[in-house]
């Protein structure tokens, strides 16, 4: 991953009528990877895509696909999404399964894991598997929308998982996730965000997405490491 802020796009607001031309614009607009926001109805209270949807905008462009699972039980499923094209598939570590089965079941599909936290799970519950993982994924909104407000109570636990993942000197990425815009980037980044996902921010904007890439990755650029 090349340093810097990266800014992934997240296609839970783009035009669903048109997924795949929606993910080149992305790619074309500059953006680093893109976001695929996997829910199950049960984990969050929302039904999006599953890896047929995946796979059906995988050919239209080659950014790395995270696939972020919301999903109750992502044993069962991590292989399919692997399968679907995704090159990191992030899971929640609230979620049923045994995370470190989880984790080994992602590898041996041959894809890279990722783990993620909500905004009221304390950064303890995912220290056991920074280790282990490729990204991980701070939510900064409750799980289940785009276009909700940043949460910044979160951003104290941000910087001690920063702090803590400095310490160990892993350089382990960390991705902010919910409520990231032109106003929130800046704090994000500063608190020890690498990964900025951006749904509504980027989608909300027709044609091409590069004026809004680039002002959001020069908004976070310009906001200094904070440390706790
Ligand atoms: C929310 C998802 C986010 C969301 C981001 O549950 O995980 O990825 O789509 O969208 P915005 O940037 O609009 O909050
Ligand atoms: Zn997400």
């Amino acid at each position: 991953m090349s340093a810097g802020p990266q800014i992934s796009a997240s296609i839970l607001n783009a035009d669903f009528s048109r997924l795949g031309e929606e993910v080149e614009r992305a790619d074309a607009g500059g953006a680093d990877s893109i976001h695929l926001d996997v829910m199950d109805g049960h984990f969050v209270d929302n039904l999006t895509m599953g890896p047929v949807v995946v796979e059906s905008v995988r050919g239209h462009t080659r950014l790395p696909f995270h696939s972020h699972l919301m999903i109750s039980n992502p044993l069962a499923l991590a292989e399919r999404f692997a399968e679907a094209g995704s090159d990191l598939i992030v899971f929640h570590v609230e979620a049923d399964d045994d995370a470190d089965a989880v984790i080994a079941a992602i590898e041996l599909s041959g894809r890279r894991p990722g783990i993620a936290l909500n905004p009221e799970t304390p950064a303890a519950a995912v220290l056991p598997f920074l280790d282990r993982v490729d990204l991980l994924l701070v939510m900064t909104v409750h799980p289940g929308w785009g276009g909700q407000p940043f949460m910044s109570e979160v951003l104290p636990k941000l910087r001690e998982l920063r702090d803590e993942i400095d310490r160990r000197g892993s350089g382990l990425p960390i991705g902010v996730d919910g409520g990231v815009n032109l106003e929130t980037i800046g704090a994000a980044h500063a608190a020890g965000g690498d990964v900025l996902v951006t749904g509504s921010a980027l989608y909300s904007t027709t044609g091409d997405l590069a004026p809004t890439v680039e002002a959001l990755r020069t908004a976070a650029a310009g906001a200094r490491r904070t440390s706790g």
